[in-house]
């Protein structure tokens, strides 16, 4: 087929250009706009809302038909039939592991849960009050002090490691961050449990009474981290990329990522959901903050609705929404106030013209701090429970960047400042 072209013509400039348009195997078509800057143009989509960064592989989001595919396979399919260990063999890999490839694949996890006992002391100059992401940012940058002079990122198998390792230490490092918090004791992983039985023991275990992990709720766990694993190039892997294409090392990256999801616009938003619930606190003060969501001089928004790409329901929000109300009937709060609060919020929203109109749905955060309350994780530390799960996305489009040739990322701008003036005399 011959190649596809773009034609632009700009007034008052004399001729044509003509731009290649390529086709992904789904989605919309790109414009290929690098020759622009021959012509003395840039192209401008501040918050690149029109804008491919790349091409990947990993994961196609149909935002208007709520569609999530990992490496083709949608997302409610994996939250059912799949686990969070073999979703990241899937990102990191491209193809489901056959039996001995996840057993490999979780004994290579399982053999480097633990951090270097020096971290520990990292976590000593953090005040008990720190907020957990402030540690898990500062930690996983410290990891690139331990793994950084024999990484050669060019090497696949040396990435693959790097991969292994950030992926196994992070839930790890998580439950550290908590643990340093309650002024409890750090514990060591067990090799005889799995990613997330091992989560919640480093979490909720102490040295006094042997482990006791409840299934149901380190089944919700994995499945929470399956479905937070990848988004395509969202605010915080774009980071990971940006960063990695400049040669950093991969821990460093991972640490521009969660300093990314921190904000209340991305990841932060499980954390301002929950707070949103306890500030409306009554059903009968839903309408009150509807109104103020809708005001544009109030900056109060809906935490956990609307998405940038997701104009249609969020597909993870509608499987937590069910993992909710199966951890909640598990610990028998199935009448949990703020459940029922964001059940009626999340009902008059989608009934107003306002959301209506602008698309604004549930998103992946807007269930999931519901559930990590239940469970007993304090609200500051839900942001890191979703960095958690995102690392094996973060750690695959890394990975896949440095797979192929790729250039360091180096966006240009709209100049609209002075133009050249001379010092006064
Ligand atoms: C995540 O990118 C990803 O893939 C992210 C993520 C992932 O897995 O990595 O999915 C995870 O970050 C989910 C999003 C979590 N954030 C929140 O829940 C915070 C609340 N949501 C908003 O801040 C907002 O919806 C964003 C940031 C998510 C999207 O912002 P956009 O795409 O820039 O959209 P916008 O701000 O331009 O909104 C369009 C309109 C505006 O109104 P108008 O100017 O057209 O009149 O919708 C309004 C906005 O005011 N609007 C909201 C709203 N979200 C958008 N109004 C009230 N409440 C909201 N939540």
């Amino acid at each position: 087929m011959s190649e596809r072209k773009a034609r632009l013509s700009i007034d008052g400039k004399e001729g044509t250009i003509e731009l290649p348009v390529y086709e992904g195997s789904t989605g919309p078509d790109v414009i290929d706009v690098r020759s622009l800057v021959n012509a003395g143009l840039f192209t401008y989509d501040p918050g690149f809302v029109s804008t491919a960064a790349c091409d990947s592989d990993i994961t196609y989001i149909d935002g208007d038909a709520g569609v999530l595919l990992h490496r083709g396979y949608p997302i409610e399919q994996l939250a059912e039939k799949s686990n969070f260990l073999e979703v990241c063999y899937l990102l990191l890999n491209g193809e489901l592991p056959n039996a001995s490839e996840a057993d490999v694949f979780e004994n290579e996890i399982r053999y480097h849960t633990m951090v270097d006992e020096q971290i520990h002391l990292f976590f000593k100059g953090f005040p008990r009050n720190a907020h957990p992401m402030a540690m898990l940012c500062g930690v996983v940058g410290a990891l690139s002090a331990f793994y950084h002079d024999k990484l050669d990122i060019d090497n696949p198998e040396h990435r693959m490691q790097a991969a292994i390792r950030v992926i196994a230490k992070m839930p790890t490092l998580a439950a550290m961050c908590y643990k340093h918090g309650v002024g409890q004791p750090f514990m060591y992983p067990q090799n005889d449990m799995s990613l997330a039985e091992n989560f919640i023991h480093m979490m909720f275990g102490t040295p006094c009474e042997p482990p006791k992990v409840n299934p149901i709720i380190a089944k919700a766990m994995d499945t929470l981290f399956l479905l937070h694993a990848d988004h395509e190039q969202n605010a915080s892997t774009s980071t990971v990329r940006l960063a990695g294409s400049t040669g950093s090392n991969p821990y460093a990256c991972i640490a521009s990522g969660i300093a990314a999801l921190w904000g209340p616009a991305h990841g932060g938003a499980n954390e301002a959901v929950l707070e949103m619930l306890y500030e409306i606190g009554d059903e009968s003060r839903i309408e009150e903050f509807i109104v103020r969501a809708k005001d544009k001089d109030d900056p109060f928004r809906l935490m956990g609705f609307g998405h940038r790409v997701y104009k249609n329901y969020d597909p993870r929000a509608t499987v937590i929404r069910g993992i909710c109300k199966q951890v909640l009937d598990e610990l028998g709060s199935d009448n949990d106030p703020l459940f029922r609060i964001a059940r009626k919020l999340e009902k008059i929203a989608l009934e107003d013209d306002y959301f209506i109109e602008r698309k604004l749905f549930p998103n992946v955060d807007f269930y999931s701090g519901i559930i990590l309350k239940a469970i007993g994780i304090p609200t500051s530390l839900f942001t890191v429970i979703f960095a958690t799960g995102r690392t094996p996305g973060w750690i695959a489009h890394w990975h896949e960047m440095l797979s192929e040739s790729y250039r360091i990322g180096r966006p240009r701008q709209l100049y609209k400042g002075h133009t050249k003036r001379d010092y006064p005399a």
